[in-house]
């Protein structure tokens, strides 16, 4: 199996990279920049924007794409980063014959934010493409020291019962990737991967 991470350089690419590895799976990641603290061992990076897909020279052949560009921080970037770049992410699966597509969307937060990540799974479900949605909370882990430091206050409103802080049920990191990983390795028809799926 031969996977292509896009945007696979940051928080979540890395732990998903780590996971694949320990079964031997083929990995690349596409990003603008490369991370020099992931393992070159059997992994491959191709220098590339999503936005500029002419320019993205693909050598491989792929059985799956992972997208995990996003984000929560820049408001402005919604559409662009958690809606286009799916788009994008899509085109360049069509362009490469890549029939399978895992999308990295999100289990709650604020409604701009959410509605931009559902805007995404809508355009995946469009595709044609085989899927997988994966509908994490907030996830934390060492690769993200800043990480830790919502948890507390999300874990206390959470027992406090609201909603909101409910859904972005925190999660490590690596629980996330594994799931992710085992339920590609199991090739299963599920289509998402919930919380629940992941606690
Ligand atoms: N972190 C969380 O707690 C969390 C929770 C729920 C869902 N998610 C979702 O999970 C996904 C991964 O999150 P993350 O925290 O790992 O994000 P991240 O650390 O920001 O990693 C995303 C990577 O995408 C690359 N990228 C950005 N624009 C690009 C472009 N135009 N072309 C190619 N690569 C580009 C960036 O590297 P370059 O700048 O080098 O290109 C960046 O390192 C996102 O979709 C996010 O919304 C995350």
């Amino acid at each position: 199996m031969n996977i292509l991470i896009i945007g696979g350089n940051g928080f979540v690419g890395q732990a998903l990279i780590k996971e694949f590895k320990k079964y031997k799976v083929e990995v690349s990641y596409l990003s603008r920049n490369q991370n020099h603290s992931i393992s070159k061992d059997k992994v491959t990076w191709i220098q590339g924007d999503i936005f500029d897909l002419d320019t993205i020279i693909i050598k491989k052949c792929y059985d799956i794409v992972i997208h995990l560009i996003g984000t929560i921080k820049n408001k402005n970037l919604y559409s662009k980063l958690n809606t286009e770049s799916v788009a994008q992410t899509i085109k360049l699966c069509q362009k490469h014959n890549i029939n399978k597509l895992v999308y990295f969307s999100e289990n709650g937060g604020f409604k701009q934010y959410l509605e931009s990540k559902l805007a995404g799974e809508r355009l995946v479900r469009d595709s044609k493409l085989d899927y997988l949605i994966v509908r994490p909370g907030l996830m934390y882990g060492k690769g993200r020291l800043t990480s830790y430091f919502n948890i507390l206050p999300i874990k206390f409103f959470s027992k406090l019962g609201i909603t909101f802080f409910k859904n972005v049920y925190p999660l490590p990191v690596e629980k996330v990737t594994e799931s992710v990983v085992k339920s590609i390795l199991d090739n299963t028809d599920s289509t998402i991967i919930e919380i629940k799926d992941m606690k």
